[in-house]
């Protein structure tokens, strides 16, 4: 169903907007992601899922941690965790619009699924697409592990810290 006007200026009204994601670990890239949504929304709710499928490096725990550590001087940015259904989270805390980053064409498929399927299962809830920035959109965690494994730099790709903990975990060539 078509949205009227006001529909569509409630739900980004809301000014609460939720980042979903793996974060196995947080990137530059979704860091990039996060400060351009702090531009648009009042809050970002930086949401770490325990996914059962997907075998991760990092813990949710160490997952939050990380995200924490860099957002530590910023207000406006709550990180949380959750589990099943995203829709269901979304009800639960009241939030209508989802945010996600597109890298690369191949991400798009895999987006658009995902969009259609949430909106099927929850009209009111809307999908905040950004397009990644050009300097940012090689990344991903497959490759910096990779990277940091063979004993490369994580330097423009994650954040000190997280690349610290990369090292710690992965151990590989010095
Ligand atoms: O960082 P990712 O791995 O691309 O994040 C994907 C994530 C966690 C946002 C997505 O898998 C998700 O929403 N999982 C929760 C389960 C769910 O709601 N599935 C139905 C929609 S596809």
């Amino acid at each position: 169903m078509v949205k009227s006007k006001k529909q569509v200026r409630d739900i980004f009204c809301s000014k609460l907007v939720i980042y979903p994601g793996s974060f196995d670990p947080l990137t530059d890239g979704h860091i990039n992601i996060i400060r351009r949504g702090l531009a648009i929304f009042d809050k970002v709710v930086v949401s770490v899922a325990h996914n059962i499928s997907k075998r991760t490096l990092f813990s949710v725990r160490e997952r939050v941690e990380m995200i924490k550590e860099v957002f530590k001087n910023e207000s406006k940015v709550e990180v949380d965790t959750f589990e099943g259904l995203l829709i269901n989270y979304c009800r639960q805390r009241g939030i209508r619009v989802i945010l996600r980053g597109l890298r690369t064409v191949s991400d798009f498929e895999f987006e658009f699924q995902m969009a259609l399927a949430n909106k099927q299962m929850e009209p009111d809830i809307e999908t905040f697409f950004m397009m990644t920035e050009s300097s940012y959109s090689h990344i991903s965690s497959t490759i910096l592990r990779e990277i940091i494994q063979l004993g490369g730099s994580g330097k423009g790709m994650v954040p000190a810290s997280v690349e610290k903990r990369m090292r710690k975990k992965l151990g590989g060539v010095k």
